[in-house]
C-alpha cells in the first residue's frame, strides 16, 4: 500500500465546496486501488485574511513544502477587495506558485464528446472533440517583475515589468516539448515578438530548445493572432507554450470553447515531483454555498495529480472515465445544464461520480 500527504488549500467562495467531493473521490480511489491519502486542510486566501490576518500564513507554505502534492480549491471574493495588493488573497495563490517553484501550469482545454452541444462555437468549427493542452509559464514574467509607482511624463505613474532570463523560457519550453513527445508532436509558442523585446528574446530561445526535439514540428504565433485562431479554428493547435500573462488569458478562452470553465482542471509543476493541482476557475462567490457549483474541474485536478505527481495512471484514467460516464448518463450541473438532461447539484454529481468509479 502506498501512502500519500497531501495539503488541502479549500480556499473561498465555491472552493470548500467543490474540493470536498475531490477529497471523496480521492478516498474511494484510495479504497478501490489500495492507496492511503491523508489530507492536511491548511488555510491560504481570504479566509486566512480573516483568520489570521495574512493571506498566506507562514504554516500553510511550510505544510504545502511538506505536503506530496497541493490540492487547491480557488481564493479571493469581492469581501476582500479592499485589501492591500500585497495581501490580498490572490497573493497566496501566487506565493504558493513562487515559493513552492511551480513554473509549470498545464491546463488542458477538451471538449466532452457528451457536452459537444455546450461548445459556442458552430459544430463545423469544432466536431464533437477538441484537445489543446496550454503550457502556461507561471512563476515569472509581468506577475512577477518588478513593480511600483514613479514619476512619470505625464506625472505619477504605475509600473509592471515583463522579463524572462534563458534559464525561466528554456524550463518552461522543455516541459512543453516534453509533453507534446507524448502527444501529436506539435508546440505553438505564442508570443508578441512583433512588439516586445522579452517576446524575440523567448522566441529565439525556444527555437534554440527546440532543436533537441527534431520530431517535434514548432510553430510561432503573436497573440492577437492566437486569440483570433483559438475561435476560427481551434483543431489547429495541440500544445501552446506561452508566458504568464498571455497564458492567464489564452486559457480563459480556450476553457469557454470547452463549454464551461467549472469542466477544467490543472497542474502546477516545478523540479520535484510534488505539485499543486486546482480547477481552473474562480472562487465564484455569486454562487457560494448555494449547492449549484460544478465540482468536476476539481475532481479531474484530482485525475491530474495522481498521474503527474504519483504516476498513478490507471486510478486517473479511472477518474476520467467515471466522469465521462456521468457526463454521457445526461447528468448536469446548472453551468452545463441543456434541455432533456438531468439538473443535479455540486453533491450529487460527487456521488454519481463515486457511483460509477470502479
Ligand atoms: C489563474 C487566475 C490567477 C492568475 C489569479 C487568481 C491570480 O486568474 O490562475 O488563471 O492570474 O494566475
Ligand atoms: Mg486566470
Amino acid at each position: 500500500m502506498s501512502e500519500f500527504h497531501i495539503a488541502v488549500v479549500a480556499g473561498d467562495g465555491i472552493g470548500p465546496e467543490v474540493t470536498e467531493q475531490a477529497i471523496a473521490v480521492l478516498n474511494k480511489v484510495g479504497e478501490l486501488f489500495h492507496h492511503a491519502f491523508h489530507f492536511n486542510k491548511v488555510l491560504a486566501g481570504g479566509c486566512a485574511i480573516d483568520a489570521t490576518g495574512k493571506c498566506l500564513p507562514e504554516e500553510t507554505l511550510e505544510e504545502c513544502k511538506k505536503a506530496d502534492s497541493v490540492l487547491l480549491g480557488a481564493v479571493g471574493g469581492p469581501k476582500w477587495d479592499n485589501v492591500a495588493g500585497d495581501q490580498r488573497p490572490e497573493r497566496a495563490l501566487l506565493g504558493l506558485r513562487e515559493k513552492l517553484g511551480l513554473y509549470a501550469n498545464l491546463r488542458p482545454a477538451i471538449i466532452h464528446k457528451a457536452l459537444a452541444d455546450a461548445c459556442p462555437l458552430k459544430p463545423e468549427i469544432t466536431g464533437d472533440s477538441l484537445d489543446i493542452l496550454i503550457v502556461r509559464e507561471l512563476t515569472g514574467g509581468i506577475y512577477f517583475g518588478e513593480k511600483g509607482y514613479r514619476e512619470g511624463k505625464y506625472g505619477q505613474e504605475a509600473f509592471d515589468i515583463e522579463a524572462y532570463s534563458e534559464m525561466e523560457v528554456k524550463r518552461i519550453a522543455k516541459t512543453a516539448f516534453e509533453v507534446a513527445m507524448q502527444r501529436n508532436k506539435k508546440v505553438t509558442s505564442v508570443d508578441k515578438a512583433n512588439v516586445l523585446e522579452s517576446s524575440r528574446f523567448w522566441r529565439k530561445t525556444v527555437i534554440e530548445v527546440a532543436k533537441e526535439y527534431p520530431e517535434v514540428e514548432l510553430t510561432h504565433m503573436y497573440v492577437d493572432n492566437a486569440a483570433m485562431q483559438l475561435i476560427r479554428n481551434p483543431k489547429q493547435f495541440d500544445v501552446i507554450v506561452t508566458s504568464n500573462i498571455f497564458g492567464d488569458i489564452l486559457s480563459d478562452e480556450a476553457s469557454m470553447i470547452t463549454g464551461s470553465i467549472g469542466l477544467l482542471p490543472s497542474a502546477s509543476l516545478g523540479q520535484t515531483g510534488a505539485g499543486m493541482y486546482e480547477p481552473i476557475h474562480g472562487s465564484a462567490p455569486d454562487i457560494a454555498g448555494q449547492d449549484i457549483a460544478n465540482p468536476v474541474a476539481a475532481i479531474l485536478s484530482t485525475a491530474m495529480m495522481l498521474k503527474y505527481s504519483f504516476k498513478l495512471d490507471k486510478e486517473a484514467d479511472a477518474i476520467e472515465k467515471a466522469v465521462t460516464s456521468v457526463l454521457e448518463a445526461g447528468y448536469r450541473t446548472p453551468d452545463i445544464m441543456s434541455e432533456g438532461m438531468k439538473e443535479v447539484g455540486t453533491k450529487e454529481m460527487g456521488n454519481l461520480i463515486l457511483h460509477f468509479l470502479s
